[in-house]
């Protein structure tokens, strides 16, 4: 007996008509497109033949996918409401589906795991203002990411500590892995934050202190104080961005309190233990307390890319977009440009365009 569900699920965004077919012992449960089932409505002999068909198909499918392990850790993790082991899952398998059929799907899917604000990891309520913590092994999508060597070097410096961060804990000996980034903006310190948490496998907390630093000066103290609280003893990233806006020269431009919150932000960085990898971000480097500078174990400046560099982000972000270009063209766009941020949203402008106007991508500048 061939039975819908009734009243049909329109499936708002893609049109699907759920269905269901009883035949003897044998259900099968499924979609078809509104069209289809429209269709499939208007006769009874074109009913019975969709029927047919959507049951062969089915059940041949039913036998053809079974369950690999990664479908099976999906399931797992859907019946644990694990969400976050589910999205690391649902990536897993859009990577090894290779079929074109389904490249649209995927795509549609994968963007919108790597909206950052859809992988927040839950965080107690009075921290949310001030702190995010973001499941990266999700949002960060590594073929877009151009790690020049000058930052590969940086990275190997600071795995190398990570990976024997318990060993010093077990000989008494406590080091502050932590780097301080400084260059201008739009040169990628917060990408390459990210990007570390990605490597490492942890995930990535994230406090900027332009944010956090309140029309109540008083409390940013105590804020900052909270977040570190919690922090302290988690594996992560902890990404300290535009530390600048605190890190005010003691005695200089202001005293009092900006001055107790600097003094209050080394005091918690001292009690951090060995397993929180710190990357404080700044474009002001010159205007940040020595003292506060110090306890930057390690400090890089990010700089703008070189004319080949360009080329390789330019290419390996439009690569894993699938778009066509003209080599010649991203090449001339490449000596007149050097900025990441810049290179990305022209990119992303020229792909607009593309679609737009139906005409091949062309690399410019944004006017
Ligand atoms: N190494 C990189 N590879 C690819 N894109 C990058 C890279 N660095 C920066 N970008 C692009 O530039 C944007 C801004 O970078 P961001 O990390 O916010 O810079 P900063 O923190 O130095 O101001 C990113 O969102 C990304 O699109
Ligand atoms: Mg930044």
């Amino acid at each position: 007996m061939w039975r819908q569900k009734s009243p049909p699920s329109l499936e708002a965004d893609s049109q699907i008509y759920q269905f269901q077919y009883t035949f003897g012992e044998h259900s099968v449960s499924g979609s078809t497109s509104a069209f289809q089932a429209d269709r499939a409505g208007s006769s009874p002999a074109a009913r019975s033949t969709m029927k047919e068909r959507f049951y062969s198909i089915s059940e041949r499918r039913c036998f053809e996918i079974g369950l690999n392990e990664n479908v099976k850790g999906l399931m797992r993790s859907v019946a644990n409401n694990d969400l976050q082991k589910a999205k690391a899952y649902t990536r897993v398998l859009i990577e090894n589906e290779k079929s074109e059929s389904n490249k649209g799907f995927c795509n549609a899917i994968r963007t919108k795991l790597e909206v950052s604000s859809a992988n927040l990891l839950e965080l107690p309520a009075d921290l949310r203002t001030f702190l995010e913590m973001e499941d990266v092994s999700v949002s960060f999508n590594e073929k877009r990411y151009h790690l020049t060597d000058r930052e590969r070097a940086v990275y190997e410096k600071i795995n190398a500590a990570d990976e024997v961060n318990n060993r010093l804990s077990e000989m008494g000996i406590r080091h502050l892995n932590s780097t301080l980034l400084y260059g201008e903006s739009g040169t990628g310190k917060t990408s390459f934050g990210r990007y570390v948490a990605y490597k490492l496998g942890i995930p990535f907390a994230y406090l900027n202190f332009a944010h956090c630093i309140s029309s109540l000066l008083g409390t940013t103290a105590k804020n900052i104080a909270n977040v570190f609280d919690y922090v302290k003893k988690r594996r992560c990233v902890f990404m300290l961005d535009e530390i600048d806006a605190i890190g005010l020269r003691r005695g200089k431009e202001d005293v009092g309190e900006m001055s107790r919150i600097v003094i209050g932000l080394m005091q918690s960085l001292d009690l951090l233990e060995n397993g929180v990898v710190v990357i404080g971000a700044t474009n002001r480097p010159d205007v940040i307390d020595e003292a506060l500078i110090r306890r930057f174990s390690l400090k890089h400046e990010v700089k703008t890319l070189t004319d080949h560099e360009t080329l390789q982000l330019a290419t390996m972000f439009l690569d894993d977009v699938g778009v066509a270009y003209e080599e010649g063209n991203v090449l001339d766009y490449a000596k007149s440009h050097d900025k990441q941020a810049e290179i990305v949203n022209d990119i992303v402008f020229g792909i607009i365009e593309m679609l737009k106007s139906g005409k091949g991508f062309e690399l410019k500048t944004m006017e």
